[in-house]
């Protein structure tokens, strides 16, 4: 059973990794039975939730899926596949062409993301696949309408397996504030803080606490700044909001 308090959020987020190397290891019914949930409860547009999600357990399809995922074959060993399709033409009438080609791909990709951080809160590894053959996946899981968007492994992660994060880029580097590529240095400062407190979770919730607490002092003096610098952008504006 899931454990209401097993981890938070945070760590749910900083401690997820793609993982690629699975354990013989059957998953637990119950342990889908949330995973699945948790993709129905992402946001989608206009709550459609246009999306058809096949697990798939027989070890014969998983190989398919594999070749089909051009011969990703490590993807064998994982005791689950999640295969999530969108059903573009169901967003066409609320939504048209935007429904069709974006809405129902983001629909898809919010519920994989629920998805694998509900993995990863109850003990198992997961990896997003999105490279395969349509038509091959089509085929081998008989899929008729829509389109399948993404294949999700599932399983007990290897633990001879040691995932170091792949880099990220700097904050300030992905992120402006209010206008187009105007940066804001401290908040890199604030968010890198919380990047820190990622990797301290895993050593000790006590350090990733106190280190929490630090940022929120950060982030309090940020906000002081920030309120001065919106009030002389104002005043330069003429006094609108
Ligand atoms: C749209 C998309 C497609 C992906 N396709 C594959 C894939 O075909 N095979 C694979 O091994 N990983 C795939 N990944 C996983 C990425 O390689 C992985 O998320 C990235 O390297 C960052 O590593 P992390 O997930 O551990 O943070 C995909 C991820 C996304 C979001």
């Amino acid at each position: 059973m899931l454990q209401k308090s097993s981890m938070d959020v945070l760590e749910a987020i900083f401690t997820r990794r793609s993982v690629r190397k699975y354990l013989i290891k059957a998953v637990e019914w119950d342990k889908i039975g949330y995973v699945v949930r948790a993709g129905q409860m992402a946001p989608s547009s206009g709550n459609l939730q246009n999306y058809k999600f096949i697990l798939v357990t027989m070890p014969e399809l998983r190989k398919e899926i594999a070749t089909a995922c051009l011969q990703q074959m490590w993807m064998v060993d994982a005791p689950v596949h999640i295969v999530i399709c969108g059903q573009e033409q169901k967003a066409v009438p609320f939504y048209g062409v935007r429904g069709e080609r974006l809405y129902t791909i983001q629909n898809t990709a919010a519920s994989a993301m629920n998805m694998i951080l509900m993995a990863n809160a109850q003990g198992l590894g997961s990896c997003w696949v999105g490279a395969f053959d349509e038509d091959m996946l089509k085929s081998s899981l008989g899929i008729t309408d829509g389109r399948p968007h993404i294949v999700l492994t599932i399983g007990y992660a290897d633990p001879s397996e040691i995932i170091e994060m792949p880099v990220r880029y700097r904050i300030e580097n992905i992120t402006y504030l209010n206008k187009w590529k105007r940066r804001w240095l401290d908040l890199d400062r604030i968010i890198w803080s919380w990047n820190i407190i990622g990797k301290a979770m895993k050593k000790s919730k006590a350090i990733a606490g106190k280190l929490g607490a630090k940022a929120r002092e950060m982030s309090e003096s940020i906000t002081k700044k920030l309120e001065e610098e919106e009030a002389k952008e104002r005043e330069k504006r003429g006094g609108q909001n």
